[in-house]
């Protein structure tokens, strides 16, 4: 898998312009191919990886890199493969402990799933 252009890691908002202050939330570890990446419980993974710097999400087919786009699950430019399964939406699903995030190219693979490729 290519690597992908990172950007830099950003400082999390703890305060709001209508909400206040924001609660702490619980730290989680999620792995993000072979970086540990912190997140807060609950959050969308897409939210932790790009305060964590990951810019490039997924590749095309043809190789074009993907970037978040609609952010609301209603594209597929974040899918990425989430504890072997292939076309998770990043953006809409939230975090757990521990969990495995990887870019996936086309459609990606099922973990354990023989060399082909998706289309
Ligand atoms: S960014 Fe469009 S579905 Fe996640």
């Amino acid at each position: 898998m290519k690597p992908g252009p990172e950007l830099p890691a950003v400082n999390r908002v703890t305060r709001h312009a209508v909400l206040g202050d924001l609660e702490p939330l619980r730290e989680v570890t999620i792995w993000f191919e072979d970086r540990a990446v912190k997140a807060r419980e609950g959050e969308p993974i897409l939210s932790a990886l790009i305060a964590s710097g990951v810019g490039i999400l997924r590749y095309t087919k043809n190789g074009s890199p993907r970037r978040m786009f609609c952010g609301i699950g209603r594209c597929t430019d974040c899918v990425m493969s989430v504890d072997g399964v292939p076309g998770v939406r990043t953006c809409v699903t939230a975090v757990r402990d521990g969990m495995r995030v990887e870019r996936q190219e086309g459609v990606g693979r099922w973990a354990g799933e023989d060399g082909r490729d998706g289309a």
